[in-house]
């Protein structure tokens, strides 16, 4: 994504988020509160997140960005990785040709290398066959960690250094901006994480340098449209001035 610093607006009249995005997070304190496996929490986070695709291009967002599978998430037991990669397998069979459909362009950032070859092969499906649509751009993070995503940068452009292609004193923040996964995307203006958590943990850290950060006490599979509308009408009630003044005081 491009320079951190950059307001990602599409017009200056716009008053609604551009790219709004997600940490669904609570799926297994939601399923533990109904005394339900974990396993059907993370199901009912993907119908959740079949309602929000929807609701967010009917609210006029056109990237939305969800945080499916942290590089973290690699230390829960295997039959719970193996319950989420069964639901993205199950996503992306079942859902891709209605996204499609809706004219909805998949992209994937995150880490390929070390996930099972079907994977891939489903993550590349989507992408390749959703790459002409505009209407919502749903960015789906998965094997992710904004850690590694800008070591990766860092490496590319040390590399360059080292090979004599580059001279160390043109990495700045747009060098290493444009070697991050989508460097294409608007920074996200709208963070909003589910279920009362308070941080990041790994997410988009480089691109959220002027995000507004919305924390909503609702678990992921209860998320719906009147959740996000409020969450856009608290992004919309929040002043952004990207380290200037206010606009209207000028203090
Ligand atoms: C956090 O809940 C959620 C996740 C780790 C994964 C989110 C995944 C989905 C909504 C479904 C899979 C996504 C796709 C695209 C198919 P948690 O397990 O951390 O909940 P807890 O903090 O209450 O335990």
């Amino acid at each position: 994504m491009p320079n951190a610093a950059a307001p990602a607006t599409e017009a200056p009249d716009r008053t609604g988020p551009l790219h709004v995005a997600i940490i669904m997070d609570g799926n297994g304190r939601w399923a533990a509160a109904r005394g339900l496996p974990r396993a059907e929490g993370h199901r009912r986070g993907v119908d959740a997140l079949r309602r929000v695709v929807r609701a967010a291009h009917e609210l006029g967002v056109r990237y939305l960005t969800i945080f499916s599978f942290s590089s973290e998430n690699w230390s829960r037991p295997a039959t719970e990785i193996g319950d989420l990669f069964g639901l993205l397998r199950r996503f992306i069979r079942n859902d891709l040709a209605t996204l499609h459909r809706d004219g909805v362009r998949v992209r994937v950032i995150g880490e390929r290398e070390g996930l099972e070859p079907d994977i891939c092969a489903l993550l590349n499906e989507a992408e390749e066959l959703t790459r002409g649509n505009t209407k919502l751009n749903l960015v789906v993070a998965f094997n992710y960690g904004s850690r590694q995503e800008i070591a990766n940068a860092a490496q590319r452009l040390a590399r360059e250094v080292a090979e004599g292609k580059r001279d160390p004193a043109s990495i700045d923040a747009d060098a290493l901006g444009r070697y991050l996964d989508a460097p294409d995307i608007p920074d996200p203006d709208l963070i909003i994480r589910t279920s009362g958590e308070q941080r990041l943990s790994n997410f988009l850290m480089w691109q959220a340098a002027y995000s507004e950060l919305v924390f909503v006490p609702i678990h992921w599979p209860d998320f719906d449209k009147p959740a996000l509308e409020s969450a856009i009408a608290e992004y919309a009630r929040r002043e952004r001035r990207f380290g200037g003044l206010a606009a209207k005081t000028g203090s």
